[in-house]
């Protein structure tokens, strides 16, 4: 079937009927380009008839996209929020045109949870906490203060928000860890070389850079670099995501410790949206599984990365 032959209303539909609205952050970073990838690849595999929209990182973008899936009937919509708050008003449009919608990747802070079917997605807080552990454990026996910049993800967005999080619980439990300077990069290289270029010249002191993704990590290699410091000696570097640049970077001990955040959620989402289609009930929260690399643990693992 067509597009144009679904009329959007329920009954069961066969596979090759279904229509999904998708939309997306952006192409801001490595893992946005691989969870890209893998929701438009296993959507043909399912051979639904997915509708792509690319928000440029941009909550007005994304919610002319939400609305313009409305307006054309798809049966499901799914999104990636760019941010966490001022969802409500396009989600109650969406439930009132019968659309139900799954949220991937990243979370809303919406109150009403009838807003949206299920959370398909990876613990954020989680991943905080991960950094966090690596952290405490290798300055367990550090008796003068360490300092810690922190490249932020983008402001309001879950993974900003919930890395923070995990990575503070965890750290105050040494004060001798102590975060002096925080700023976001917004998930890109190029801002996270940016903002260390500016944090180099504001401290002096700088040992261990949390950077919530690879990218930023990355973008803070080349200026560390360029300041003539050694990325993972001089400067102990802790990232997330475990994409294929990053673990590179992690094999030549520039960056000391990633936590994996899993882009691979196209195979998932489609079981979801079939599921809904078929009218089963779905789980409210499916969290991805992942795992953490030191830099010996990357080298083993870099040649069968897939993305
Ligand atoms: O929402 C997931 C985050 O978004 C990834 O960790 C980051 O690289 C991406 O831009």
């Amino acid at each position: 079937g067509t597009a144009e032959e679904n009329s959007g209303n329920s009954g069961t539909k066969s596979t090759n009927s279904i229509t999904l609205g998708f939309s997306q952050v952006g192409a801001e970073s490595g893992w946005r380009s691989a969870n890209t990838k893998s929701i438009q690849d296993s959507a043909k595999e399912a051979g639904y008839t997915l509708k792509f929209s690319d928000a440029q990182q941009k909550q007005e973008n994304q919610i002319k996209a939400l609305r313009s899936f409305i307006q054309q009937k798809v049966d499901v919509i799914s999104f990636s929020p760019v941010v966490e708050s001022g969802w409500d008003t396009v989600l109650k449009e969406a439930k009132d045109a019968g659309i139900p919608v799954i949220l991937t990747d990243r979370a809303v802070d919406s109150k009403d949870t009838s807003l949206y079917v299920t959370f398909l997605g990876s613990d954020f807080v989680e991943e905080g906490r991960k950094a966090g552990q690596w952290l405490t454990e290798q300055y367990k026996d550090a008796a003068e203060d360490i300092n810690i910049v922190e490249l932020q993800g983008t402001t309001g967005s879950a993974p900003a928000n919930d890395r923070m999080q995990g990575f503070k619980e965890v750290i105050s439990s040494n004060p001798n860890l102590k975060i002096i300077a925080s700023q976001t990069g917004d998930f890109t290289r190029a801002k996270g070389k940016e903002v260390m270029q500016a944090f180099l010249k504001a401290h002096k002191d700088i040992d261990v850079l949390y950077a919530h993704n690879d990218d930023m990590a990355l973008g803070a290699i080349q200026a560390i670099e360029a300041a003539g410091l050694k990325p993972g000696e001089d400067i102990k570097i802790i990232s997330v995501d475990a994409v294929k640049d990053g673990m590179q970077a992690a094999s030549e001990g520039k960056i000391n410790f990633i936590v994996e955040c899993n882009p691979l959620l196209g195979p998932q989402l489609m079981k979801v949206v079939q599921d809904v289609v078929d009218g089963k009930s779905v789980e409210a929260r499916i969290v991805t599984e992942e795992t953490t690399f030191t830099s010996e643990e990357a080298k083993e693992a870099l040649p069968n990365r897939q993305y």
